[in-house]
């Protein structure tokens, strides 16, 4: 195993109807701002609840947060909280507006150029202080709810915003409130965490026992509750183990002591940025066309995942990685998540186009040894054609 240092601050408050608890967890004097996105949770009702559970204390709301959150949208939330004085951040939805809360939450007490804090990549942002904030969450996936990591778009591309001052205080896991979600939000979902995990699993091996035994666990409790979640929306145990799953798939604790790949989302990233295709579904696109590509740098570990998560035991080892690979994309497909390029529209002309924004970018030495180049990148995006 390797050295890691592992802290995690984020208090979650799991289970269904606690919103009004929100009374005891946000200081009695605060002057809040409720971050949310394009109006689920107006439509659902959880804005309401959330108002209700803040009480007395004064309210300002900021609406708008769209996917893949942008940094112009952001810099609105950010001046209305200099302007009036907010000191307490609380992000109401899924991963883009968690992001852009921790976004606002850096930028609004920085005094240099706020574009300087997307430049760090994976490295802490130069802050020394943020406002506090927390989230009510709504989409099991991201992970943002008890992580330190944001993702923010601007001009064309996507930027990491990390810090260890941008851990929510508290966050509110309801599985009810993620009901509402539509299928496909709910499948990509399912994806974007199961993702989370091999990025941090499906490496070279290090012995670290606990937290491979765990990413299995994880991977098995998706395969398991994403179908039924899909199949019955309103099933609460089959949520509630969603939920968690999604939170602990990226909340440090799989990924401490252990190489991490990050190419599948480092590519994917240009993918969204280039052509607009969800987060998730780019992963889907990605991940099996790496493996297949990378199998020589990944074969102990995909043979470790093919007989653990998967059950595959006949076969040479060439037959039990490709069979665990297929698995994982029929798994894919079968949440209704393609799993190529060609079924989004994107033709090989345009493979040129991602790999100029990957070294624009200088994502050039990616994944577990820094060996994935620009020429890998490209071989992975044509193999997933
Ligand atoms: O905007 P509203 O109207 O709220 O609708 C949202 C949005 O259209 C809707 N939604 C959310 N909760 C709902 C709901 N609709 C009905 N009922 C509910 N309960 O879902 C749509 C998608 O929301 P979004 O927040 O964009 O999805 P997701 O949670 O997948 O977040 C994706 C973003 O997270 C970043 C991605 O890059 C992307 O920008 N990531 C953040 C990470 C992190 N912070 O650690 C890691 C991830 O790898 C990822 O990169
Ligand atoms: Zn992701």
């Amino acid at each position: 195993m390797q050295q890691f240092d592992y802290h995690n601050p984020t208090h979650i408050v799991f289970g269904q109807d606690r919103l009004a608890e929100l009374d005891k967890l946000v200081p009695a004097d605060a002057h809040v701002m409720v971050l949310y996105g394009g109006g689920s949770v107006q439509r659902n009702g959880t804005l309401e609840k959330v108002r209700q559970g803040l009480g007395q204390r004064r309210v300002t709301e900021f609406a708008g947060i769209e996917p893949n959150p942008r940094f112009d949208t952001l810099m609105k939330a950010v001046e209305m909280v200099r302007r009036d004085g907010v000191d307490f951040l609380l992000a109401v939805g899924g991963g883009s507006v968690m992001d852009g809360t921790k976004f606002v939450a850096a930028a609004a007490p920085y005094a240099g150029e706020e574009t300087d804090l997307l430049k760090s990549g994976f490295t802490p942002i130069p802050i020394s202080e943020a406002l506090p904030l927390a989230t009510v969450a709504t989409l099991p996936a991201t992970g943002s709810e008890m992580n330190m990591g944001a993702v923010v778009s601007h001009e064309g591309g996507k930027f990491p915003v990390m810090s260890p001052l941008l851990f929510p205080r508290f966050s509110f896991l309801d599985p009810t409130l993620t009901f509402t979600l539509p299928a496909h939000q709910v499948a990509n979902g399912i994806v974007d965490a199961f993702v989370h995990v091999v990025e941090q699993y499906v490496t070279f091996p290090v012995g670290a026992q606990v937290q491979d035994r765990t990413a299995e666990g994880i991977l098995r409790a998706l395969i398991e509750v994403g179908p039924q979640t899909l199949a019955n929306p309103t099933d609460y145990d089959a949520r509630a183990n969603l939920m968690w799953s999604a939170t602990c798939a990226l909340n440090g604790f799989i990924g401490a002591g252990v190489p991490h790949d990050w190419s599948t989302h480092m590519i994917g990233h240009e993918l969204t940025a280039l052509f607009g295709i969800d987060h998730a579904q780019t992963l889907a696109i990605v991940l099996p066309s790496l493996w297949r590509v990378r199998k020589g740098q990944k074969g102990a570990k995909l043979l470790q995942y093919a007989e653990r998560v998967w059950e595959i035991r006949e076969g040479s080892d060439e037959q039990r990685i490709e069979q665990a690979i297929e698995r994982t994309q029929a798994f894919f497909e079968s949440l209704g998540v393609k799993t190529r390029l060609s079924d989004y529209g994107v033709s090989a002309e345009q493979i040129d186009d991602v790999i100029r924004a990957l070294t624009d970018h200088g994502m050039v030495a990616l994944s577990e040894t820094g060996d994935l180049t620009p020429v890998v990148s490209r071989e992975i995006l044509h193999a997933a054609l």
